[in-house]
């Protein structure tokens, strides 16, 4: 039977942590969440969302009011009576390409004494195989045990991921069923299924699953070029072959490369990961060059739109960030194309309903717009980058009038193409 009002920690109030935080607390258990940044924590504390996520704000502010949620300045004010901890903290990409844990560490070594006996170490981060077996050994306790639980949230729909998964996974040492259990029944009230397994084995799941997204994308990416070269369409080739079940419709949109801060970092680690195995990942080696290649297919479209030269051409850009619903610009695929456009010496004019103003050191090279329509001013070509269903309504008559040239290209097949050659302008998709 599922166990309610479980004593959780969660260490990191970053995207994963505030959310496993928050939901945790709406299931009912006792949740102390902890972070390092002390404006984060007041923020937090005062009901305010950190975070850009649908939902986010109520459920801190419900927990809050509850008693069920609170939120401490350090890891070590907040484990002391937890039943459960669960490590939440970044693992971001280092230099040679593989998962930099450094603060999973530096936690770790500041939390293994303070432990209460009996409790379980969670850890959410996506980290490599094996990690959880050396957090073990970094802990060094009999009466701890330390299981891996993957988090599959999207962004954006990370909420509504959390309360509604496909599944729960949870891997412990020697598949020891006690601590798993424990785990488990943290998402008891959630109706899914529940896959108990090795460390090891719990961790792969996570890389392997967003390394097959990633192969997935590349592969679309690639049969839609083929498409274009013969003059068939992939959106009815995606639609035919998504009713094949065993295929599936989702996650088959073709696009400008796929980025954000996990696929590009993951399929990296996954990569290093199989090399030091001794073994050469090729198809998912093939599925990062064909990403990169993706983006100069977009430029070479858009080069080609302007009259085969970019130096000097002024080229409106509508969508800036990784996908739609975020102001994450992290790994975007969109201004990877805008970096190119730039280095040819284009001038871009970019605008985002997530992104208000310019982020030094990631958006140089585009100038920021208020509007759609400012972006198109005078413009030789707008691009469309990223999928906000908004660029939809946009008034294409508006956009053709204040454009220069007439070429849209629309590297997500978001655009009604009627709708804008209604307007003499020249619309090219994927
Ligand atoms: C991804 C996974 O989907 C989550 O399951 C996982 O938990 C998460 O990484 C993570 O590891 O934390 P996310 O990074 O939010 O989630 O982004 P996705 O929605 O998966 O999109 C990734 C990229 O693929 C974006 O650039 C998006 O535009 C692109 N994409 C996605 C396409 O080009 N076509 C599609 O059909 C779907």
């Amino acid at each position: 039977s599922a166990m309610f009002g479980t004593k959780v920690a969660v260490i990191g109030a970053g995207y994963v942590g505030l959310t496993t935080a928050a939901c945790l607390s709406s299931l009912g258990h006792q949740v102390v969440c902890a972070d390092v940044d002390r404006e984060k924590v007041d923020a937090l504390s005062r009901g305010e969302a950190t975070i850009r996520e649908p939902g986010i704000c109520e459920l801190v502010v419900d927990g809050l009011a509850s008693g069920r949620l609170e939120f401490v300045l350090g890891a070590s004010a907040a484990v002391s009576e937890a039943s459960v901890v669960i490590l939440c903290v970044p693992t971001p990409m280092g230099a040679t390409g593989a998962a930099d844990l450094t603060t999973l560490e530096f936690v770790v070594a500041e939390v293994r004494e303070l432990l209460p006996p009996g409790c379980v170490v969670v850890n959410k981060s996506t980290v490599p195989v094996g990690t959880a077996a050396r957090v073990a050994k970094l802990i060094d306790r009999a009466d701890v045990a330390v299981v891996s639980n993957p988090e599959f949230l999207r962004e954006g729909a990370a909420v509504h991921d959390f309360l509604n998964p496909d599944r729960i996974v949870v891997g412990s040492a020697d598949r020891d069923p006690a601590p798993a259990r424990r785990v488990a029944d943290l998402y008891g009230k959630l109706d899914t299924s529940v896959l108990v397994t090795d460390s090891a084995s719990a961790e792969m799941i996570k890389y392997a699953s967003n390394c097959y997204l990633a192969t997935r994308l590349s592969f679309v990416n690639t049969v839609a070029e083929l498409c274009e070269y013969l003059d068939a369409s992939i959106d009815d080739v995606t639609l035919g072959m998504g009713y094949d079940q065993r295929i599936g419709k989702s996650f088959l949109r073709p696009g400008p490369g796929w980025g954000g801060s996990c696929l590009p970092k993951d399929t990296f680690a996954l990569l290093r990961t199989a090399e030091s195995a001794g073994s050469d990942f090729a198809l998912l080696r093939a599925a990062i060059e064909t990403n990169l290649k993706q983006q100069d297919l977009v430029v070479d479209k858009v080069r080609k739109a302007v009259g085969g030269e970019l130096a000097g051409a002024r080229i409106g850009l509508l969508g800036l960030t990784f996908k739609a619903g975020t102001d994450d610009l992290r790994d975007s695929p969109a201004l990877a194309v805008a970096g190119r456009l730039a280095a040819e010496g284009a001038e871009l004019f970019g605008y985002d309903p997530g992104v208000h103003a310019p982020v030094p050191g990631v958006t140089d090279g585009v100038r920021i717009t208020g509007t759609a329509y400012h972006a198109a001013d005078g413009a030789a070509a707008i691009v469309l980058l990223t999928e906000w269903p908004e660029f939809r309504a946009l008034d294409w008559a508006r956009i053709a009038d204040r454009l220069d040239g007439r070429s849209v290209i629309d590297t997500r097949n978001l655009l009604d193409p009627l709708v804008v050659a209604g307007t003499g302008l020249s619309y090219q998709g994927i």
